[in-house]
Formats: structure tokens, C-alpha cells, sequence
């Protein structure tokens, strides 16, 4: 099995582990705050209250529990920009120089993420726009939705950033690549390199039959990142917070190596079960044209076949 999963905490597993090591990170982590404490995963779990909060139903299908991340105050952004930097020191030796690390974050919160993740000393290489409907924001004022129609308190998000940052290294990305085998992004085809705008979808059902976890990440989209940050085809992914086990799953399609680590069993016994059969799935990345498949020789997609 080219994978390995611990239950365990992320910061105690990664404080254990010997420096250079690991290939990449590719994670979607729990924004270090109260989410996912066990008083609020209760909550969640019961249905009432707290952080989640369940989005509103247009079409009459019943949504899933979402943070809610409009109520963090000043001082809670400014642990969520500790949290990253805290989270920054914690995995920098342990990376071989020029790896990849990429993070989930919202159009609220990349802010923090990226000053904290540059505060540890990665560098920021940009990010990716998934364009995706979550659903978050974008509804009336409370209290006033006949008087102010025509009024939305915030933008609705039509994206997700996942932040891309990498490990500095001395001499050249060639010396780099030879030596450590990391420092650049898998190119898509000879044609096109990796891009940054990537059409999406909602995790589809059946994936989330198979992993029943909150944050599930599609197959689709993580295959995209698993595939990226191993330019050479080699080397192994390391997602510490794995929750349902997406990247994983995604790594393991590919035959890649990779270790996932999380800290709540119930969330670890579903990602052990569910990862062989997420990674099993036959999936395309949605909002490309019909023929984009994920193959040994890698993906087969084309810049002129995006569709926006
Ligand atoms: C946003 S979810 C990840 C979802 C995942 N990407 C997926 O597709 O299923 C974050 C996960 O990190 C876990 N977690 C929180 N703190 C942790 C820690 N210190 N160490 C390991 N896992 C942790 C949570 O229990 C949660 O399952």
C-alpha cells in the first residue's frame, strides 16, 4: 500500500518526523479555530447551533453544515494568521526544499493564510481559483429581505483560492529538480502548463456516500493538485489534516505515496474505509470538455477546451 495513515495530531506527528522528507502538502486544514473542537463537531453532529450552520435550500435538497466564518472577530483573524504560521514552522523542515504547498482557503480568509504561511518562510507562488458555487453569502440583510431586495450583505462566492506556496532553495530549478526532485508544478500535457482557473463542481453524491465527512474535496480537484505538485512523478504527498481522506484517495490513484494524518477517529475510520474506493472512481475534471481523462502519462486537457 503506497500509503500511510495515522490518527493522530498533525503538529505532535510532524514534530516526530526527520527533515526533507516529504515531496509535497497538498490540505485543506481546519483554520485552527473551533470548528473542528470536539464541543463544536457535537454540535454539528446533533444538528444544532454553533459554527455550522446549514446554507439555505433553493431547490428543495438538503444541504450540508458549512462553518460560518463571518463571525470571526479581529482577534480571531489574527489567530487564523498565527494559527498559519504556527502551522508554517511546523511542516517547513520536514519539506524538501522546493516543495509545494497547497491550501484550501475561501475568499474571506486567504489574507491570513498567505501573510502566516510567508511570516514561517515559504514564498507565496499564487493560487488557484476554483470556480465553484458554495453557496456562502450573498443573501439579504437579515430582518430586511422585502424592504432592502435588492440587497445583498455580501458578495455571493463563485470561487475557492487554494493558495499556493513553496519551500525557497538555493541554485537553479534544474539543479533543484535533479537534487531534490521538486521545486516546479507537473506541466498538464507538453502543451499546457499547470493553470490557475480550474471549473468545478460540489462534491458529487456518490463520493460523498463513500467518505461522510463535512469538508469532503472532489476527486476531480484533487487529482488536479496530486498530479501538479509531483513534477517528476515521484515522491510523496503528505495531507495532515486528511479528514475524509480526498487527497489521499487522489494520490493513490495516481500510485503516488502519500501519508494522511487525522486527529478524530470517527473522521479516520471514514477516510480508511472510504480511501480505496474514492481512488477507484473514474472521474473527469468537470467544466472541461468530455474527453479529459487522468491516464498514466498524465492528464489530457488542452488551454482552448476550458469552458467558463
Ligand atoms: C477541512 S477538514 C479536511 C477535509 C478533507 N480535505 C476531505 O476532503 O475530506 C479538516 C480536518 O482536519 C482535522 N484536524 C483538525 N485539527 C487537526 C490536527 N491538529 N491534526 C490532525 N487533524 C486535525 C479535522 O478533524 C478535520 O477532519
Amino acid at each position: 500500500m503506497p500509503y500511510k495513515l495515522y490518527n493522530s495530531d498533525a503538529f505532535d506527528w510532524l514534530e516526530s518526523q526527520e527533515a526533507n522528507i516529504l515531496h509535497a502538502i497538498v490540505t485543506d486544514p481546519p483554520y485552527g479555530l473551533q470548528e473542528y473542537t470536539s464541543k463544536e463537531l457535537s454540535k454539528m453532529r446533533k444538528g444544532k447551533g454553533g459554527v455550522w450552520r446549514i446554507p439555505p435550500s433553493f431547490d428543495g435538497a438538503k444541504r450540508r453544515p458549512q462553518p460560518r466564518f463571518t463571525i470571526l472577530n479581529n482577534d480571531e483573524l489574527n489567530d487564523i494568521k498565527n494559527w498559519f504560521e504556527k502551522f508554517g514552522n511546523a511542516t517547513f523542515r520536514v519539506l524538501r526544499p522546493g516543495a509545494h504547498v497547497i491550501i484550501a482557503s475561501n475568499s474571506l480568509l486567504f489574507p491570513y493564510v498567505a501573510i502566516g504561511m510567508k511570516d514561517s518562510g515559504f514564498e507565496f507562488r499564487g493560487s488557484v481559483a476554483r470556480l465553484v458555487r458554495t453557496l456562502r453569502g450573498g443573501d439579504r440583510p437579515k430582518n430586511g429581505h422585502k424592504e432592502f431586495n435588492m440587497v445583498s450583505s455580501a458578495p455571493r462566492s463563485c470561487w475557492e483560492p487554494w493558495l499556493i506556496f513553496r519551500k525557497p532553495f538555493k541554485g537553479t530549478l534544474v539543479e533543484n529538480l535533479r537534487k531534490w526532485e521538486t521545486g516546479g508544478l507537473q506541466r498538464i500535457s507538453e502543451e499546457t502548463p499547470f493553470l490557475d482557473v480550474l471549473q468545478s463542481q460540489r462534491t458529487p453524491l456518490n463520493e460523498r456516500r463513500i467518505s461522510d465527512h463535512p469538508s469532503l474535496k472532489p476527486q476531480s480537484l484533487m487529482r488536479y493538485f496530486a498530479k501538479a505538485v509531483l513534477p517528476l512523478d515521484r515522491g510523496t504527498i503528505l495531507d495532515p489534516f486528511m479528514g475524509g481522506g480526498s487527497t489521499i484517495a487522489a494520490a493513490e490513484y495516481f500510485g503516488f505515496e502519500s501519508i494522511g494524518i487525522e486527529i478524530d477517529k470517527i473522521f479516520f475510520d471514514i477516510a480508511k474505509n472510504g480511501i480505496p474506493l474514492l481512488a477507484k472512481l473514474d472521474v473527469r475534471i468537470n467544466g472541461f470538455q468530455d474527453d479529459t481523462t487522468f491516464s498514466d502519462k498524465g492528464t489530457t486537457i488542452t488551454q482552448e477546451k476550458l469552458e467558463f
